[in-house]
């Protein structure tokens, strides 16, 4: 067996569950770093990281690593890459990167040169190069330099794997998937009891819910880069995605009761759109109205809500410590002896809550500093 070094990138702060989804899979030499992990394993152990990982938004194979100290350095470390290996001239690349105390100030120059020895090559071997699309690459690759050292990557998912295919229109502040499904694992969820979401805008927590219960994969029915490489291993996909397909038919009837609840008319338009896209109509319960009035059609032991924290300059704090009242109201009222995590991006909103969390996991959303907090209502 042939042994591939990749890296799995996360939003920050969910390293621990990405590892651990990581080794669950059965990658080899799991490591985590600041935004991600690398990981070692087959062809088949990269797609299957496309295909089942629930926390990572990106999944990159090392092609080549080397020191480099000029523009020659590096056009000749990218050399030696066989990119027919990958496309063929008739395909379509990108190329970006990140640069650190290297010999280039910014990424525009290096990127450039990576651009030209991939080209270059196809050109010397065949008089024919590949074009660019920026947007939809049959290969992108991505250029890290790092002092003297560069590594190249080609991505292996292409759309980054937190758009799984159920999220056409966004609505406002929603939260990545890949972020809601990590959040989710941290959670530590039994997968079983009945969990809602007081304030859930586009539903992505209960989509996340959904799937995860009813062993789901994240990447069935959208499509990654790798399928389109000359190197791809078909048979090995095929059998994965067979695989995936089967546990999906096997695991539907493992769903488990799931609610959730908005005050904005349009945020329960666009979930319900999500929720139909998810293959889960009728499976989750949405209702409009003021998470103060929200009784959910059973008897919830699990709450996870991202209600709204605002930028703090821009917001409007009496609106912020409102729905934050809301919340409380709710929590107090009918989720005795259940779990609640909520995910706050202001520490001022939480007081409203009258609940002391346990458990304060700092977690980026975007740009946000935030904390993934958890509170046992009454003992729960
Ligand atoms: C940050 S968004 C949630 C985004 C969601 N996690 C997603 O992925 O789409 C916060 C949501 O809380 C809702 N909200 C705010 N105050 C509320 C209240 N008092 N009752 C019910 N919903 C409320 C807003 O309408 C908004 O959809």
């Amino acid at each position: 067996m042939t042994e591939h070094y990749y890296y799995a990138a996360c939003t920050l702060g969910l390293e621990q569950v990405l590892a651990a989804e990581l080794t669950a899979l059965g990658a080899g030499r799991v490591e985590a770093r600041r935004g991600g992990c690398a990981f070692t394993g087959d062809r088949a152990i990269g797609y299957a990281a496309c295909l089942w990982l629930r926390s990572a938004v990106r999944v990159q194979e090392e092609l080549a690593r080397g020191f480099v100290r000029n523009r020659e350095d590096l056009y000749a470390l990218v050399g030696s890459v066989d990119w027919s290996a990958s496309i063929t001239y008739l395909q379509t690349l990108a190329v970006d990167g990140t640069v650190k105390d290297s010999f280039a100030n910014d990424t525009r120059f290096p990127v450039l040169v990576v651009k030209d020895a991939v080209c270059d090559q196809f050109r010397d071997r065949t008089g024919k190069r590949p074009s660019v699309d920026k947007d939809r690459p049959d290969l992108r690759i991505k250029l890290v330099l790092q002092g003297q050292e560069a590594i190249v990557y080609r991505e292996l998912g292409g759309e980054p794997l937190h758009k799984r295919g159920y999220r056409e229109i966004q609505h406002k502040s929603p939260l990545n998937e890949a972020t809601a499904a990590g959040l989710l694992l941290h959670a530590d969820w039994d997968r079983q009891s009945p969990l809602c979401d007081p304030m859930c805008g586009s539903a992505t927590f209960l989509i996340e819910a959904a799937w995860l219960a009813t062993d789901r994969a994240p990447g069935l029915g959208r499509s990654f880069a790798f399928e389109r490489w000359h190197d791809a291993d078909q048979d090995a996909w095929r059998k994965l995605y067979d695989d995936a397909e089967a546990r999906a038919r096997r695991g539907a009837s493992k769903l488990p009761k799931l609610g959730g609840n908005d005050r904005h008319p349009g945020a329960i338009a666009i979930a319900q759109q999500a929720v139909a896209k998810a293959d889960l109509t009728g499976k989750i319960e949405l209702r409009h109205g003021d998470a103060r009035d929200y009784v959910p059609p059973f008897v919830t032991r699990m709450v996870v809500s991202n209600p709204p924290y605002g930028d703090r300059l821009a917001a409007d704090p009496e609106a912020l410590n409102g729905s934050w009242d809301a919340l409380g109201q709710f929590l107090h009222r009918e989720c005795h002896g259940a779990i609640a995590w909520i995910l706050c991006g202001n520490a001022d909103l939480t007081r409203n809550l009258g609940l002391r969390a346990s458990i304060k996991m700092p977690v980026k959303n975007g740009p946000i500093d935030c904390r993934w907090l958890r509170y046992e209502i009454d003992g729960g």
